[in-house]
């Protein structure tokens, strides 16, 4: 959630590295079940995790990573699962906040923050707050999100502005949801084997690329991102056109 005003998209210096990293983190539970743990330990590994990537992907290039730490579905988990999940943002904040901020990273949220605990609300606000200067790398934590959701929230906040039907353009909507100056990522990741986008920046992922990996997200690490990134630079990215060497007239597109 943010309460900022939209700002120019961050530039963009060597197109083949994302400039936005979208990680969707599966294998948690699968990770733990395998050494006889109990699922919260996944996560847990999985919070210590995001520290080593996130540091990797500074060292990449990436300006902004985007992670899927809660969905709007995930409540229909088990109740100790999902208030597990709670505790470990509250502790992860409490733990982690002067690092990440003495480190130059900007946190910001992405999703709901009615239907949270108050407490863990404040420590949210907080870390952005204490972050909202700092310009190393934007930490985007997807916490109690849905894309859909997003969407909806945007909607409504724009019909509340009472724009008329007609005045409505994408480039409006775009300004409407939860972060609205991070530019739309180039790269989302999928760890765990599943090839679905589980309702992850739906909006922003319209021309995004794709990979996926059966790698649990505990034991993706530095070598495992250097994969996704290579496999992202051999990319060609159209945007609904076609190459350039097929269609000499074209301009090059701007890289989204
Ligand atoms: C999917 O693994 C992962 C999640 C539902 C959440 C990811 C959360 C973290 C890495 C920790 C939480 C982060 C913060 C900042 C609190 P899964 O449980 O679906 O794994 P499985 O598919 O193997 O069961």
């Amino acid at each position: 959630m943010s309460t900022e005003p939209a700002s120019p998209p961050i530039p963009n210096a060597d197109v083949s590295v994302p400039r936005h990293l979208g990680i969707i983190m599966d294998g948690n539970g699968r990770w733990a079940q395998n050494r006889g743990l109990p699922r919260l330990a996944g996560h847990r590994a999985g919070v210590d995790n995001i520290k080593r990537i996130l540091e990797a992907c500074v060292q990449s290039g990436v300006q902004v990573l985007s992670i899927y730490a809660f969905s709007t579905e995930n409540w229909r988990r088990p109740v100790e699962e999902v208030q597990g999940l709670m505790r470990l943002l509250g502790l992860t904040i409490q733990r982690q906040l002067n690092e990440l901020n003495r480190n130059g990273v900007r946190i910001v949220h992405s999703g709901r923050l009615e239907g949270i605990d108050p407490h863990l609300q404040r420590q949210v606000l907080r870390a952005l707050e204490v972050t909202r200067n700092n310009s190393r790398i934007v930490l985007n934590v997807a916490f109690n999100y849905g894309g859909r959701a997003e969407i909806l929230d945007a909607m409504r906040r724009i019909m509340r502005e009472g724009v008329a039907p007609e005045a409505l353009t994408e480039e409006m909507l775009s300004r409407h949801l939860y972060v609205a100056e991070l530019p739309d990522p180039d790269l989302i990741i999928r760890t765990g084997g599943e090839w679905r986008l589980s309702n992850f920046l739906l909006w922003q992922a319209a021309y995004a690329e794709y990979y996926q990996t059966p790698c649990f997200w505990p034991d993706f690490d530095e070598a495992e991102l250097a994969k996704a990134l290579a496999a992202y630079a051999a990319r060609q990215r159209r945007f609904g056109g076609v190459p350039a060497a097929t269609n000499p007239q074209a301009t090059p597109v701007a890289h989204a």
